[in-house]
């Protein structure tokens, strides 16, 4: 053994390493070691353990065993290199389980060493990862640059549909254009208005937001463009209406769908001209405003109804954000979820490392009808609730759990099973990647079909044992409690 002194990598001395192995003589022989060699080093006995340790505090490298009990070593792998990617891990297993060790490899562990560890072998080892983990490291943190580029502000997305939207939010936040935003309830209507108004010049000036839908029709009028004392039986004193409050900012109208006819008469004109009377006054105001309308309908089919003036559909439709439904942009749920998540243990100040597989696959299947409004609000609850370091599905809320494919008898996979032709969205990615969320719904629902016999389960798929075991700990279908292996 050598001592500190003598260790000869800047970047090894600074170096945070977690070792995590079940047997106590080698936690602490090779703990012992390892400070000998300069590093910090924290241990821990199982895999659960260690992600606990991970949420709260930062390590550069993680030295674990594969086989322990409750989290083994592949899956505390994968919850690495899912929510701490530039953490390098280091894989250590017993002799005659190679083939865990390639797996893990395959995984993404830097390498793997067998036991019994040779000091000169560990010790080069470790400092070739601690190098690869700078790379990692640098990468991540342009890569998180590059996120604060294409998620605007606290704005979260990495959709093709959502890159589109910010790059329109740039193009039209410099103008005084007219924004007209479509989407269902929970899209981020809101939040856009909002990040158009605080990209433009106009943002030292007021943002006003007015919910048109919610105010009764006889006070919007007055609410949006005041009124004089007297003008109307309870108008006891002159107000000052929504848009002249704006004045040289964003006025936002939302929920426009529901405006009267008698109102949209007025809006036209303001829009066309930025001249109101406030109710009850011949005085006539003007007002620089930029306006910024929100719709939760279509307003196109409104107009074909009747029941929107087709003259002021063309005012407003200069510029028109159409925002995606969740469902529609699959790939941001886990974007989504983990920013929630961050924001959450924040404020709650708790210990939470991130979301388990299962977890994850949950969300990603769930239908989410009241879009990103809910997936935040189910986290919210999750981080509230939960007493363990990683979001499990029991977390969830129950209409999240209810929603999971069920395996039928035969060799189908039922239609709710979340990939259906008819509810398949499309974000790019290599076919490879894109086949994955089927392959391990189908395998999940045959194994349950044939009670988790794998030898049952290889038949009817037509394929070897060894592939199906392969695929299994690919996927991280583990055989559930009481179910005993063959
Ligand atoms: N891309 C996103 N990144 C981060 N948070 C988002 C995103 N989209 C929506 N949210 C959050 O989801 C919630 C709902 O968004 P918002 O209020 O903007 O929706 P909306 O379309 O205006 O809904 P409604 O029609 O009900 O008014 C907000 O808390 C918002 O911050
Ligand atoms: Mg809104």
């Amino acid at each position: 053994m050598t001592t500190a002194v003598e260790n000869p990598t800047n970047v090894a001395t600074a170096a945070r390493l977690l070792l995590v192995d079940d047997d106590p003589l080698i936690t602490r022989s090779l703990s012992e070691f390892l400070r000998l060699e300069g590093y910090q080093v924290d241990t821990a006995t199982d895999g659960s353990s260690a992600i606990a340790m991970l949420a709260a505090n930062r390590y550069n490298l993680v030295l674990t065993d594969v086989n322990m009990p409750r989290t083994n070593g592949l899956e505390l792998l994968r919850t690495i290199k899912n929510h701490y990617p530039d953490v390098v891990v280091l894989v250590i297993t017993g002799y005659g389980t190679i083939e865990n060790a390639v797996e893990a490899v395959k995984m993404g562990a830097f390498e793997y060493l067998t036991k019994p560890i040779i000091d000169d072998e560990i010790r080069v080892t470790i400092q070739k990862a601690l190098k690869q983990q700078t790379l990692l490291s640098e990468n991540f943190q342009l890569k998180q640059q590059l996120n604060m580029r294409y998620g605007l502000d606290n704005i979260v997305g990495h959709d093709y549909k959502m890159l589109k939207i910010f790059d329109l939010v740039e193009a039209v936040a410099d103008s005084r254009t007219t924004v007209l935003m479509t989407g269902e309830s929970g899209t981020g209507k809101s939040l856009i208005a909002r990040a158009i108004h605080h990209r433009s010049p106009r943002k030292g000036k007021p943002f006003v937001e007015v919910s048109c839908g919610s105010i009764p029709e006889t006070l919007l009028e007055s609410e949006l463009f005041g009124h004089v004392k007297g003008s109307f039986t309870g108008a006891t004193y002159d107000k000052q209406g929504r848009f002249l409050a704006a004045s040289g900012g964003t006025i936002f109208l939302d929920e426009i769908n529901s405006a009267s006819p008698a109102f949209q008469v007025k809006l036209l004109r303001v829009l066309q001209e930025r001249k109101f009377e406030p109710v009850g006054s011949n005085q006539t105001i003007s007002v620089d405003v930029r306006v910024i309308l929100a719709s939760n309908q279509d307003l196109a089919k409104l107009v074909e109804e009747g029941s929107f003036r087709q003259d002021l559909y063309y005012r407003v439709n200069v510029v028109n954000i159409i925002l995606p439904t969740l469902r529609q942009k699959l790939g941001d749920i886990p974007l989504l979820a983990e920013s929630f998540l961050k924001k959450f243990v924040t404020e709650m100040d708790k210990k939470i490392g991130g979301f388990t597989p299962e977890a994850m696959d949950m969300m990603m299947r769930y239908t989410w009808p009241g879009n990103v409004r809910e997936l935040e609000n189910a986290i919210e609850r999750a981080v509230v609730l939960t007493k363990r370091p990683l979001i499990t599905p029991e977390d969830l809320p129950q209409q999240v759990i209810d929603a999971q494919p069920k395996a039928s008898g035969g060799g189908e996979v039922t239609q709710d099973a979340g990939f259906g032709t008819q509810d398949f969205v499309w974000t790019p990615m290599p076919l490879k990647q894109a086949i994955e969320g089927p392959e391990k719904a189908i395998l999940l629902a045959a194994l349950k079909a044939n009670q988790w016999n794998r030898q049952a389960t290889a038949q009817q798929l037509d394929i070897n044992r060894t592939t199906l075991y392969k695929k299994m700990k690919h996927y991280g279908l583990d055989l559930p409690d009481g179910v005993s292996d063959e």
